[in-house]
């Protein structure tokens, strides 16, 4: 499934975001970024979470006028939670010292820590100028809400590393709010504006749910298992860092006590000399099928709840297909 045919629907508007993010970024930025704009603006990503906002807007207001007004609120809406997405990438990579991002060098392997923390709150801080532009308190409300969870989650992240008894509910937590809490701000976000009942935005809400739990368990599991090369970063990345993702929780309670033990060595080491004996592991315990199945479970509730809130539309298709092309990833 390629993601350009849910994009196809909104190319126009996906342009408007990326001048949108371009003009705001770099029109008015002090020579002393210009460089480092510049190298971030030429690896653009894969903007799911404009694409998913534009789609659910488009299927929410279908048939109904939207105004030259309410449209620019969309494109800085979107424009904003996209960079809001890319600010927090910039420090998780000093969190995770990450050296490769999107193919190429990070920011911060590339420029340092200094000017990576500095241009993470750049962006933060570009993204509110265009929420102030969208004019909308329970706008503001919703993005101030998603930082709050997103920076809670990589502190429980950081205090639960080379923890293995985390145990999944733990574990689904943090990723609801590292992630989660960003594409439930995208989704509500784009019923506020939609001017969705609050009957609708308890239905986004749980949709987005599913939606980010769908997208960072897919994001783990990659991290571990990745066959095909979907990765644009490194393998092992949360091994080497000591992170519990859900491929580790279940392997580990399938163990051996002298296996468990090895895996905790593997885990102390900070690096990814064992991820082969943990794949092997995972294969032979069946836990790669056991992770697919709970992974398969996020996108049928989201598929479900999708139905419940858009009527049948092209755009409901569109986002079922971003739906699809997020969890294809780890098919082999
Ligand atoms: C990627 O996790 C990171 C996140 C989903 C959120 C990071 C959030 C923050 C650093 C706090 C908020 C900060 C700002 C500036 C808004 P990952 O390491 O599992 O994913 P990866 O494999 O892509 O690195
Ligand atoms: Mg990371």
């Amino acid at each position: 499934m390629s993601i350009k045919v849910s994009y196809r629907l909104i190319k126009e508007e996906l342009i408007q975001v990326d001048d949108c993010i371009k003009q705001h970024l770099s029109s008015t930025a002090h020579p002393a970024a210009l460089p480092i704009l510049s190298y971030l603006l030429q690896s653009p990503g894969k903007r799911i979470r404009p694409a998913l906002i534009l789609l659910l807007y488009k299927a929410l207001t279908q048939g109904k006028t939207v105004t030259e007004a309410q449209h620019q609120h969309l494109i800085y809406f979107a424009s904003a939670i996209e960079l809001i997405h890319l600010a927090s990438l910039v420090h998780d990579d000093i969190i995770d010292e990450a050296d490769i991002r999107r193919s190429r060098p990070s920011i911060q392997a590339k420029w340092g820590v200094g000017s990576a923390v500095s241009l993470g709150v750049y962006l933060y801080s570009v993204a509110l100028t265009l929420i102030a532009k969208v004019e909308n308190l329970d706008i503001l409300t919703l993005i101030s809400l998603a930082v709050k969870s997103m920076s809670e989650g990589e502190l429980i992240q950081l205090k639960e590393r080379h923890n293995l008894n985390l145990n999944t509910s733990d574990y689904l937590a943090i990723l609801q709010r590292k992630t989660g809490a960003l594409f439930k701000a995208a989704c509500l976000g784009s019923g506020h504006l939609a001017q969705g009942s609050t009957s609708l935005l308890g239905k986004l809400e749980k949709f987005a749910y599913h939606l980010g739990l769908l997208f960072q368990l897919t994001d783990d599991y990659l991290d571990m298992m990745d066959s095909h090369a979907h990765l644009t970063k490194k393998l092992g990345q949360d091994l080497a860092k000591g992170q519990i993702t859900l491929p580790l929780i279940m392997l580990y309670t399938t163990l051996s006590a002298k296996d468990s033990q090895t895996l905790q060595a593997i885990l102390v080491q900070g690096n990814t000399l064992g991820i082969q004996w943990i794949q092997d592991k995972i294969r032979q315990h069946k836990v790669h099928i056991q992770c697919k199945t709970y992974i398969a479970k996020e996108q049928e509730q989201a598929f479900t709840l999708l139905h419940d809130i858009l009527v049948t539309s092209k755009y409901q298709e569109a986002v079922c297909q971003l739906l699809q092309y997020v969890a294809e990833r780890i098919l082999d």
